[in-house]
């Protein structure tokens, strides 16, 4: 299906919860919902429906924290069934990978993005309001082992706070085979555009250090479907991928996404344009009519810088 800037949508990204152990100083509460979540049955539902309409392969589970849903492997297995996608991924805070990760790979996930912005434990305390860096780092570990490939490192830039651990965290991706996705600080969440001077003191332009790696880079691909980020890979092998709100990244987005409650939305800075389908899931539509929901939510989407 393709939107009214000849944008075609190519993946799906659903919330399963709002629940997180996690309090993050920048959340942006993505898919969050005071109403309840989608049943097991209903989500199941609702992934095959999106599937068969808009002819997509590509599913991201997040939350909240998406593990903190008790069902989560039940959840994969029932989507990995459907034989209709053939990549799930998820974004997790890595608290619970030491103890998920494998039944989680035989149940059908392929792939992780990791919440990881700090090497040190006293700021990663600072910046995830949990004392956990070790167990994280140990839950990676453990995701590798059992065969998840790519590993993705989301690290959220913030000036004063991790700004100096870009060389490690380069490092440690290297070295270990993970992927680093640098993401620049975006103001459109409770936690960073309502809090007085958070974004002008946190945030850090990410267009230099791109410059920077763009001069030290062997290799420098731009990934057409997702948001045109750019993918360098530099001398001692790191893969960093970067995420920075662009009018060129709005223009190339291919998501349609989901709120834990079923609210589906075409920007994850206007979830207030979405329609919620949960009632409709409950009524055994034709799967006509599920296109057209889904359509009105797809014509919709504007770019958003
Ligand atoms: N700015 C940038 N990235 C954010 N994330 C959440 N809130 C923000 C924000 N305000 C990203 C983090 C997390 C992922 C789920 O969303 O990278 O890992």
């Amino acid at each position: 299906m393709i939107d009214n800037y000849n944008r075609k949508i190519k993946h799906i990204r659903f919330s399963i919860t709002s629940k997180c152990q996690y309090s993050c100083l920048y959340c942006d509460r993505e898919g969050y919902s005071r109403t309840n979540e989608l049943t097991v049955e209903e989500i199941t539902k609702l992934c095959k429906i999106l599937a068969e309409v808009l002819n997509v392969t590509r599913i991201k589970f997040t939350g909240g924290e998406p593990l903190c849903r008790e069902e989560i492997a039940q959840i994969i297995q029932n989507v990995s069934d459907l034989q209709l996608y053939k990549d799930i991924s998820m974004t997790t805070n890595g608290l619970l990978l030491l103890e998920k990760a494998e039944e989680l790979y035989k149940a059908g996930l392929n792939r992780i993005n990791v919440s990881l912005a700090s090497l040190q434990p006293e700021v990663y305390k600072k910046i995830y309001g949990s004392d956990s860096l070790k167990t994280v780092l140990k839950g990676l570990q453990k995701a590798k082992e059992v065969g998840f490939n790519p590993i993705k490192l989301n690290f959220v830039l913030m000036k004063g706070i991790n700004d100096n651990e870009l060389e490690d965290l380069i490092n440690f991706c290297a070295k270990n085979g993970f992927v680093l996705q640098l993401i620049e600080l975006h103001k459109v969440s409770d936690a960073v555009g309502r809090n007085g001077d958070f974004y002008e003191k946190y945030h850090l332009d990410v267009k230099p250090i791109i410059e920077e790696l763009e001069s030290r880079a062997d290799k420098i691909i731009v990934r057409g479907s997702m948001q045109n980020r750019k993918v360098f890979t530099l001398p001692n092998s790191a893969v960093i991928e970067t995420i920075t709100p662009s009018h060129e990244f709005c223009m190339g987005c291919t998501k349609l996404r989901v709120g834990c409650d079923g609210n589906l939305f075409g920007c994850l800075f206007r979830s207030d344009l979405g329609k919620n389908i949960k009632g409709a899931l409950r009524n055994h539509h034709s799967l006509s009519k599920y296109e057209h929901i889904v359509k009105q939510v797809v014509d919709s989407r504007e770019p958003y810088y």
